[in-house]
């Protein structure tokens, strides 16, 4: 494997762009407007150009990275990669449209992965040129800084997908773990249900943000509290998983908190919005109860 598209230059595509080049993988970065996919490259040169103030990278690599990373435009200029890894908005149809513009141009013997955090890869798979050569490898957020990759496989896909994936996965340095085609994946399953419950606390008024987030930071030993994790993922994505879980198994347990239906329908999605359970307009972030 030598050359690694990515489609959605923002957040996750850019991260999953920057660790490719960072292990030596050529990179085809595209978006919806080639504009945007400059923009990610931009995004990549300042993340390694803060690593190299802090002396983590050395000039040089940084340099070998950003030139191995070409912005393209749209889905279809996807023609030369081995591996294409969509990231693009969490909207199936989205998905799918990318999925089929990719097709018109993907090689026979290349494979076609998905960075969903919670829609099916066997039904998302129906939208791709080859189920067999179609898989989802899930990144987390900040990618460059996060360790692990899940590999999840749908019903169709091939032994040879997951082997080639999962050998690439590794290249990057990250623990990759394999998960069966079920609501959440691993991560998620576990992850939404503290979160959500987090917000069933606060909702019941049990204690205040600060303190929720307090007691799970350092009673727990977590690198953020739910609270301002919910935030950091975005609130309205932290909802749509929920739903899937609670859709996907019809389990009461993963049922999705009021107060965090409110703020999703209140506009507060968290960090990206300027508001969710904090407030992100000053400096430090404020607690909005
Ligand atoms: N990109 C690149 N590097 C970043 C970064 C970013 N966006 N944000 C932080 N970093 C780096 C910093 O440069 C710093 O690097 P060094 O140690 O080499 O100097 C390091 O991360 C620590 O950063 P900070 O000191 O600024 O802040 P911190 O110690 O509070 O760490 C954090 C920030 C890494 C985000 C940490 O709080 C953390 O790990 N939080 C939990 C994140 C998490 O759980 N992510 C998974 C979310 S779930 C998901 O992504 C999947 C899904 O489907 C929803």
């Amino acid at each position: 494997m030598r050359i690694v598209g990515v489609i959605g230059a923002g957040q996750m595509g850019a991260g999953i762009a920057q660790v490719s080049a960072q292990a030596g993988f050529r990179v085809l970065l595209s978006d919806v407007s080639i504009d945007r996919a400059q923009a990610g490259l931009s995004g990549i040169a300042k993340q390694l150009n803060r690593a190299v103030a802090k002396e983590k990278i050395a000039g040089a690599d940084r340099d070998a990275a950003l030139a191995l990373i070409e912005p393209v435009e749209g889905a279809g200029a996807m023609g030369a990669c081995d591996l294409v890894i969509e990231a693009a908005t969490e909207r199936e149809a989205v998905k799918r449209a990318i999925f089929g513009e990719v097709g018109k141009v993907l090689r026979p013997d290349a494979i076609l992965a998905t960075n969903t955090s919670s829609i099916p890869i066997t039904r998302l798979a129906q939208a791709s040129p080859d189920p067999a050569r179609f898989v989802g490898v899930h990144f987390f957020n900040p990618v460059p800084v996060m360790g692990l990759i899940e590999l999840i496989r749908g019903l169709a896909t091939s032994d040879a997908t997951v082997a080639a994936v999962e050998g690439y996965a590794q290249t990057l340095g990250k623990r990759v773990v394999r998960a069966n085609d079920a609501p959440g994946f691993i991560v998620n399953r576990v992850l939404m249900p503290m979160l959500n419950e987090a917000c069933f606390a606060l909702g019941e008024g049990v204690a205040t943000i600060p303190d929720i987030d307090a007691a799970c930071q350092l009673g727990l030993n977590h690198p953020m509290g739910p609270l301002t994790l919910a935030d950091f993922i975005g609130l309205d994505t932290c909802l749509e998983i929920t739903r899937v879980l609670f859709e996907g198994t019809g389990d009461p347990k993963f049922r999705p908190a009021p107060l965090l239906i409110k703020y999703v329908e209140a506009g507060w999605m968290g960090k990206k919005a300027g508001r969710g359970f904090y407030d992100y307009a000053g400096e430090t972030p404020v607690p909005t109860r």
